[in-house]
């Protein structure tokens, strides 16, 4: 008995920061509270709007003893527009890694890497999930320490001990999560900790910062920007040149950027490329990590390949192509992507969902929807047409103010996400770091979470259990982890990803919402992810719903294609009928060629 009773106790008692974060999950089931937590903290942020003015102060104050060099504006440059170098940029390298190794416990993130990049010059980063991208680049931003090798930065060798000191040295870095501060304008965030100052250095020059911030914003062709709203109410492609702007008033000689284009949209992308384009022809040298293959093609000089933390090769990018790069990356050669679902005949299972006239203002206004079992429906449309708000709103998240839902058939009303997970739904998000994973706990807790009801014995978890299950989605999905025990923040973006993935389908939905599935998902795992949805809708019969902003894994992927404008269902192509053009051309109202026009006159 006190054998039966010690084990359940001591797993409590030893995992202390996990007890309020079971008591969390039991009232998350969904981990949208978490959202709800930060919007509040964001809101009760403003409260304090002089502390946090008194704040940038201080930190300016700071800093400002070490500032190294005056301000002065980059100047601008005429548009390069060839896409390569013509010639391979010689000499010094700006930065240069030798035989650098890392280790975390129980994995090698990476093993005697050797990498360099040139004044002037894209170098490009690619690598699998989980292949050590990610820990290269925090290692030359001063992030960790290597556990052994050499980095050099314009010939001199350098050890940062802090972020702080490879800025100094002219490196700055732009992570995939924003370190922007949305409370504060973009003049204040381009100079937070790094103000220009007057009356010998006593007063913060408010006037200056503002005109200094127009000249860099000037400089990167972004004076559309006001330099006085808040970053907050900025789009992600407006933040991300704002972190760029913040990246150059400090003179950063290296600019480093982890996925760029994972969460922008093509227009952003674009114009993101006639920055990096013009920062290289202003001998900036640039480490730029991407999944697309394109991207790289576009803009990158030479690629590196990184495979399991281990160097594979440097190519220039005029020398190779997607296959040899593929290979390099997966070490085989990739099997092909399936086929596209072009002549599978029309699923004509039962409707699962039936949405009508669904609006909750200002972004989601009088949708139609309808998805069978077996069947795939693709939602495109541009980022902010409201596709993740109807997803919200069929999964509760934001219940509509008006319209119907039905499921198999029955009119439902679903207020909670806990309510449409009881119905049979699933909604694998967008943001995994936010609304999608509880960073903080396991791998096995977070695939857990969603099923802790029929993983309870009595009033006890039932480990074995949980781990029988994340083990059986670690499998499926190759999550690349040492241990279901691992915690989640320190897995690989891309690996994240597939956690969020996992944890819904671990619910065995009858209708599946993913939103975004593949961002930030390298080539070979995307294949998987594509066959496992085909795999779900085909033997199992699961009606699947997939939102992205990729239009060639919509078009890969989908039976029938819907396309969202300002809210509205605009057009509905059967899948043989939809083709890039004129789902694009729906999306962005120019000409409706779809079989059906609902919003045509709005
Ligand atoms: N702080 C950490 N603690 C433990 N392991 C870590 C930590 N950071 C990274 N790792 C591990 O190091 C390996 C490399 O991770 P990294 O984030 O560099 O991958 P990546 O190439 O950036 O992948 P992705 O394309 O998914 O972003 C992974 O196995 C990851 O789990
Ligand atoms: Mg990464």
């Amino acid at each position: 008995m006190a054998a039966a009773l010690a084990s359940p106790a001591v797993s409590l008692s030893s995992g202390t920061s996990s007890i309020p974060l079971r008591v969390l999950c039991v009232s998350v089931v969904n981990p949208f509270p978490l959202r709800e937590l930060i919007a509040s903290a964001q809101r009760s942020a403003r409260l304090y709007w002089i502390p946090i003015n008194f704040r940038l102060a201080r930190l300016t104050f700071r800093t400002h003893q070490d500032k190294r060099e005056r301000f002065s504006p980059v100047p601008r440059m005429a548009q390069q527009t060839s896409l390569y170098s013509e010639n391979l940029p010689a000499g010094e390298a700006a930065l240069a890694l030798k035989n650098v190794s890392k280790s975390f416990p129980g994995v090698r993130a990476l093993d005697d890497v050797s990498f360099d990049v040139m004044p002037g010059e894209v170098h490009a980063l690619l690598g699998e999930n989980g292949a050590g991208k990610s820990t290269l680049i925090k290692i030359v931003s001063g992030v960790y320490p290597p556990t052994s090798g050499e980095m050099h930065v314009h010939g001199k060798p350098v050890h940062f001990a802090h972020p702080r000191e490879a800025q100094a040295h002219g490196i700055a870095t732009i992570y995939q999560e924003f370190s922007l501060y949305p409370e504060l304008t973009v003049a204040e965030n381009i100079f937070a900790g790094n103000m220009p100052r007057k009356f010998s250095g006593l007063v913060l020059d408010w006037a200056a910062a503002a005109r200094q911030a127009a000249a860099v914003l000037e400089s990167l062709d972004a004076s559309d920007l006001d330099v006085r709203a808040r970053v907050g109410t900025l789009s992600v492609g407006n933040r991300q040149r704002v972190e760029i702007a913040k990246a150059l008033s400090r003179q950063a000689q290296i600019l480093i950027l982890d996925e760029p284009t994972a969460v922008l949209t093509q227009h952003d992308t674009e114009r993101l490329y006639g920055i990096i384009r013009r920062l290289r022809a202003q001998k900036v040298a640039l480490v730029y990590i991407s999944h697309r293959l394109n991207e790289i093609f576009a803009l990158a000089d030479r690629v590196t390949v990184l495979r399991d933390g281990k160097f594979i090769g440097v190519k220039p990018a005029a020398e190779t192509n997607e296959g040899e790069l593929i290979r390099m990356m997966v070490g085989r050669a990739l099997e092909l992507e399936p086929l596209p679902h072009l002549d599978n005949p029309a699923p004509t299972g039962q409707v699962v969902l039936r949405v009508r006239n669904l609006s909750r203002r200002p972004l989601l206004r009088d949708a139609s929807l309808e998805v069978r079992a077996g069947e795939i429906v693709g939602l495109a449309g541009l980022v902010g047409s409201g596709r993740s708000e109807l997803a919200q709103a069929v999964f509760g998240v934001a219940p509509p103010e008006s319209g119907t839902i039905e499921i198999d058939g029955k009119p439902v009303k679903i207020t909670r996400p806990e309510e449409a997970i009881g119905l049979g739904i699933a909604y694998a998000p967008e943001d995994r770091q936010r609304q999608g994973l509880v960073i903080a706990m396991t791998v096995a807790e977070n695939i857990g979470l969603t099923r802790i009801w029929q993983l309870m014995r009595g009033p006890f978890l039932d480990f074995q259990a949980e781990e029988m299950l994340a083990r059986q989605y670690i499998g499926t999905l190759r999550i690349k982890t040492p241990s279901s025990h691992q915690v989640a923040r320190n897995l690989s973006g891309g690996n994240q990803q597939k956690i969020v993935l996992g944890k819904w389908l671990a619910t065995k939905p009858r209708l599946l919402i993913v939103d975004e599935p593949t961002r930030g998902i390298d080539v070979g795992a995307r294949a998987e992810i594509h066959r496992l949805l085909d795999g779900l809708a085909r033997d199992e019969k699961m009606a699947i719903l997939v939102i992205s902003s990729d239009l060639p894994e919509i078009l890969r992927l989908s039976d029938r294609v819907c396309v969202m404008r300002e809210g509205y269902l605009v057009a509905e192509f059967a899948r043989r009928k939809a083709t890039q053009e004129n789902v694009l051309a729906a999306a962005v109202g120019q000409q409706l060629n779809g079989e059906k026009t609902t919003a045509s006159d709005h």
